[in-house]
C-alpha cells in the first residue's frame, strides 16, 4: 500500500497527462491524503470509481426509497444519513465499508435481517440523498466492486 501511494505521488507531480486520465488522475490526487481506497490485495481488479460516476440506478434509489420508509424511517431522518455526519463518517471510505456498517447493523433491532438486494437499494437511495448521481450502472453487494468505489460528495472532488 505504501509503495502504491508513493508511485502515486510521483504521478500526481508530474505535470502532463493525457486528457483522458488528467480528470481521474486529479480525482485521485486530491483524495490520496485522506483515504484508505480500494486496492485491497485479493480482490478482483476493478477500476476504482466514486460515488460521483453514477455507481447505481434510478430505479433503485426509487426502490431503496421505499425499503427505507418501510423499515428505517422508524429511527432515522434524512439528516442523519446527508451534510456533517455523513462526511465526517464515510467520506473517503470504500462504498464497502457503508455497505458493511448497514448490513450488519441495522436494522438498529434486527441486524442483517434484509436480503442483500434490499441492502443495496437502500444504499442507493442513501447515496441519492447525498446528490449523488445515478447512472446506467446498478450497483451491487460485490465486495469487490464496493471496495473499488471510493464514497465522494458531488461538487467536492477539485476543491482544495
Ligand atoms: C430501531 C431503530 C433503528 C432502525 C429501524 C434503523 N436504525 Fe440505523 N441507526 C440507529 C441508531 C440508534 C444508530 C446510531 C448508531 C448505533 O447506536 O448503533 C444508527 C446508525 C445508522 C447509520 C450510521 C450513521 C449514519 O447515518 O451515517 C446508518 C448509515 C444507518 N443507521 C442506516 C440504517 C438503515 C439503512 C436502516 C434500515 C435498513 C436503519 N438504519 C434502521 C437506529 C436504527
Amino acid at each position: 500500500m505504501r509503495l502504491f501511494w508513493s508511485q502515486f505521488s510521483t504521478l500526481c507531480s508530474r505535470t502532463v497527462f493525457t486528457a483522458a486520465t488528467a480528470a481521474a488522475v486529479a480525482l485521485l490526487c486530491q483524495l490520496v491524503p485522506t483515504t484508505a481506497v480500494s486496492a485491497q490485495p485479493g480482490s478482483t481488479r476493478v477500476a476504482p470509481v466514486a460515488t460521483t460516476d453514477g455507481v447505481y440506478t434510478s430505479m433503485q434509489a426509487r426502490a431503496g426509497g421505499d425499503v427505507y420508509a418501510g423499515l428505517c424511517q422508524s429511527c432515522h431522518s434524512a439528516e442523519s444519513h446527508t451534510g456533517a455526519p455523513f462526511r465526517n463518517n464515510w467520506v473517503g471510505k470504500p462504498l464497502s465499508a457503508l455497505y458493511s456498517y448497514i448490513s450488519s447493523e441495522m436494522p438498529k433491532t434486527e441486524p442483517g435481517s434484509l436480503t442483500e438486494e434490499e441492502y443495496t437499494l437502500v444504499l442507493a437511495y442513501i447515496l441519492r440523498m447525498n446528490g449523488m448521481p445515478a447512472g446506467r450502472k446498478a450497483l451491487t453487494a460485490d465486495s469487490a466492486a464496493l471496495d473499488a468505489i471510493t464514497i465522494v460528495l458531488p461538487g467536492t472532488a477539485n476543491k482544495q
